[in-house]
């Protein structure tokens, strides 16, 4: 059906939410508990007691007029305009970060993780960037809050009612992802002028069509406890990334967090205070860093994760730092051949105790981007003195055991199917963005023809 006569129509559909809906006007905005039937053409609402389905962003946008299901014009103006109200949302937030909190480095996560959850049920021509998932999925949790409910009080809903007339929420929720990662790459830059920024708006398309309802999407989110075989099937298989790009696309993990109250999972990819930086050290961490199972997060024996064994990892001063086996399976594997992939559940038993590499493979890396560090120390002995090493990345412990074999897969030769792009991105952080702008243009343009933004409105 045409968007335009779309409009025209009355249609129901049963939303649930955590909240009720007060849906005079053509937005609905959250209140209570309920169940709400919605007459967009009548701008009305009747609570029914239906069971129900949904709770989509497009249905917790505030919008003064009708919200614009396709964007028809756009020009570069006017994506300035909708990055420049994101990022003051974001620049309005504290800039501190301690062990626990880092505000930007929660909000931006957000931001891109909502972006990232709409694109990532793209299969067969269906789904991707439709600005549409299942706000009641337990997968989604977490992101209401800075869509539409307030995270430290602000959602990219206070940045779209000024824009929702023109531009659909699916293009909206695209750039307001590329502005949160501008603004926190210009930390990086504004630390070390040698850095390259980086430009999303030279390769955005406008004209993704807003979808209300997205029933497929459901389990099509990536399972982190399904290591590099989800990575594949979601990145790979249905996306048509390689893998080069899909370890790429994966460094978005370099902001924010993982909490057990929305995923079950817990902790920083990096440092606190790294995850508000765009940069390449998510890349630098796996490899820079050595990382042991941590089986049952918070008692959930579902979520199984690792967490950072090096002589550097200190939760006190630097926040709990963790991997997903989504994200350390890409450079290792359990066994010596790449055969067996990562799984921390089963990591311990099977003898596979610290994912760790050797420094030579990061040696630019640990010069440009880590001051020197490896494995949270300037004392890098690497294969001179390879227990001492292993000591260093894993745990004193392991000094004392003459052949402890405790390693996932071998130091010397990871053989996780990305690792070689992983090291390459760990070294050079223009290489990665190069890739990461590539990979960023398919998701996010998949499944739509779509236009190049004019310079001025002819
Ligand atoms: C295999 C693929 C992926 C898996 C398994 C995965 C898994 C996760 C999990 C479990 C969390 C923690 C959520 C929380 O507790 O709040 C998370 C956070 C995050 N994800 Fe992913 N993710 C994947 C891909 C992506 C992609 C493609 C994007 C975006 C382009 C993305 C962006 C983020 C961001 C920015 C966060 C931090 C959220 C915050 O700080 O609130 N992820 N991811």
């Amino acid at each position: 059906m045409a968007s335009m006569s779309w409009f025209h129509v009355i249609f129901g559909i049963f939303l649930r939410c955590e909240s009720t809906f007060d849906c005079s006007g053509t937005a609905c905005s959250s209140s209570g508990h309920g169940l709400l039937q919605v007459d967009k053409a009548m701008g009305q609402q009747q609570v029914t007691t239906t069971t129900t389905t949904w709770a989509s962003p497009y249905y917790m946008m505030r919008c003064a007029g009708t919200q614009a299901m396709t964007t028809q014009h756009m020009t570069e103006a006017d994506y300035d305009s909708i990055t420049l109200k994101v990022q003051g949302l974001y620049q309005s937030l504290p800039s501190t970060c301690t062990a626990t909190e880092c505000p930007q480095a929660d909000w931006a996560g957000c931001v891109l993780r909502m972006a990232g959850h709409d694109f990532m049920d793209y299969k067969d021509g269906e789904g991707g960037a439709d600005g549409c998932v299942d706000l009641t999925d337990a997968d989604n949790s977490g992101l209401a809050e800075c869509l539409h409910a307030g995270e430290f009080g602000i959602s990219i809903a206070d940045a779209y009612e000024d824009f929702c007339e023109s531009v659909s929420l699916a293009d909206f929720l695209v750039i307001a992802a590329e502005a949160v990662m501008t603004a926190s790459r210009e930390h990086v830059t504004a630390e070390d002028s040698s850095r390259s920024t980086i430009d999303f708006k030279s390769q955005f398309k406008f004209g993704r069509t807003t979808a209300t309802t997205c029933d497929f999407a459901h389990g099509r989110l990536p399972n982190p406890e399904n290591s590099c075989s989800a990575v594949k099937e979601t990145f790979v298989d249905s996306m048509g990334l390689t893998w080069a790009q899909a370890a790429a696309l994966m460094g978005v993990h370099t902001l924010g967090r993982a909490q057990v109250s929305n995923s079950g999972y817990n902790g920083w990819w990096s440092s606190a205070l790294m995850s508000r930086k765009f940069n390449n050290d998510y890349f630098v961490s796996i490899l820079a860093k050595g990382w042991s199972p941590e089986a049952s997060v918070a008692g959930n024996p579902a979520k199984n994760q690792w967490k950072r064994a090096d002589s550097g990892a200190d939760e006190a001063a630097l926040g709990k730092e963790m991997m997903l086996n989504t994200d350390l399976c890409l450079a290792f594997s359990m066994d010596d051949e790449g055969a067996v992939e990562l799984d921390a559940a089963t990591a311990a038993e099977a003898g596979c105790e610290c994912a760790w590499g050797t420094p030579a493979a990061i040696s630019t890396a640990i010069t440009k981007y880590e001051n020197g560090h490896f494995c949270g120390s300037t004392d890098i002995p690497g294969k001179d003195n390879f227990k001492l090493q292993r000591a260093i990345c894993c745990g004193a412990e392991f000094d004392k055991v003459s052949d402890a074999v405790i390693d996932c897969g071998l130091p010397l030769k990871p053989e996780g199917p990305a690792y070689s792009s992983i090291k390459k991105f760990a070294n050079n952080e223009d290489k990665w963005i190069k890739v990461f702008k590539g990979a960023w243009k398919i998701v996010t343009n998949n499944g739509f023809s779509l236009k190049r933004l004019r310079s001025c409105y002819s």
